[in-house]
């Protein structure tokens, strides 16, 4: 398939690139576009042959749903049947930007972009890019992370291109995403909410709003997963990540004695700790003082390990305040081993 490539440059919008990426989605075909998450792949949520192209074109299991990415509260309204107050009252405090919010679907809404489930996850974005082209296609516009199922999800235009090139009918390369890890996705049907996956807006931003939300992605891994995400093994990058949790001086011990073993292994690390390693191929994903740079790097990182085709990745444990959840809960499900030094 021929993929079309836009560049659209964030601080100034193209608008005929938006119209024609606009004219695509409205004619049944597939769009990556980026949001402050990660980036998206588009297609009309209520038309089922679209829809099906996204699955394809992930290689993505048909029972794993889709977010609807709207331009406003208005349009939930339009495709979610009862929406309990809580909806309004997080929308006010966190829309646009890194919320999914899993509310009962009305039946114009396709069972196809739902997995047969009878809820839809809902998100505005506060991308601009985002913003336009669901405004310009006047669509609801179905989208799951632009990777390749099972890879790390993209967060630069590059990453897409890569996973997506001749899949899709067009990328939107806007650059680097400025959060780099996706949404949170909370359960709004059941009482009281459930938080699906800690994302950018973290645990404690939402026990202020809900003083009794609960956290439903924790737990034994062998119990049934609620969300259908949680169930596949998630952002693995080519070589075994293994995560490494103790200490600095602990961590930093263990790490080196395994590069002993495994030389031409990588080190996931911070920028604070990078001088401990005896390796050729380190990455920093920031500084420990700016958890907001290590969440946007992470990703990005995994996909740097597996260019450079190191045998093995260890990993630092990140313990970044509000952030470290979602960073973990990433790194976690990309890893094949974690270690914990007492
Ligand atoms: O930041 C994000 O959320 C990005 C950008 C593109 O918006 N999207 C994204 O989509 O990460 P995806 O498909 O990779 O992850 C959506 C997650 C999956 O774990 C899916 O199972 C869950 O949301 N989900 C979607 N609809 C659901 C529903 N009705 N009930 C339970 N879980 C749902
Ligand atoms: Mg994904």
């Amino acid at each position: 398939m021929r993929t079309r490539i836009f560049k659209i440059n964030p601080e100034n919008i193209d608008s005929e690139s938006i119209k024609e990426c606009a004219s695509i989605l409205r004619s049944g075909g597939t769009v990556a576009f980026p949001t402050e998450t990660v980036y998206g792949l588009g297609a009309n949520a209520l038309d089922d042959k679209a829809i099906e192209k996204i699955f394809k074109a992930k290689g993505r299991p048909s029972d794993n749903p889709l977010i609807l990415h709207v331009h406003s509260f208005h349009e939930i309204e339009k495709y979610a049947g009862s929406i309990p107050g809580i909806a309004r009252t997080l929308a006010h405090f966190f829309c646009p930007g890194p919320l999914s919010m899993i509310l009962e679907k009305k039946p114009v809404v396709p069972d196809s972009v739902t997995g047969g489930l009878p809820t839809a996850a809902f998100r505005i974005p506060s991308n601009e890019i985002a913003h336009a082209l669901i405004e310009a296609s006047a669509l609801p516009i179905a989208a799951p992370s632009a990777n390749l199922s099972g890879k790390p999800s993209t967060t630069d235009g590059s990453h897409v291109i890569d996973d997506l090139y001749g899949k899709v009918d067009a990328i939107i390369d806007a650059g680097r995403s400025e959060i780099g890890l996706e949404s949170t996705v909370i359960d709004l049907t059941v009482t009281p909410p459930e938080i699906l996956r800690p994302g950018g807006i973290s645990f404690r931003e939402l026990k202020m709003i809900i003083p009794d939300v609960r956290k439903a992605f924790a737990g034994d891994i062998n119990t049934a997963p609620k969300s259908p995400g949680m169930k596949y093994r998630h952002y693995s990058p080519e070589s075994p990540l293994i995560i490494v949790r103790g200490s600095v001086s602990a961590t930093a011990g263990m790490i080196n004695d395994l590069l002993i073993e495994n030389p031409s292994a990588g080190v996931l690390c911070s920028d604070e700790t990078m001088s401990l390693y005896n390796s050729e191929n380190k990455i920093s994903a920031g500084s420990r003082e700016n958890p907001s740079e290590i969440a946007s790097n992470i990703f990005n990182a995994l996909r740097l390990f597996d260019k450079t085709g190191v045998t093995a990745i260890y990993c630092e444990y990140f313990d970044i305040g509000d952030l470290e959840e979602a960073v973990m809960n990433r790194l976690v499900k990309a890893s094949e081993n974690i270690v914990v030094i007492d």
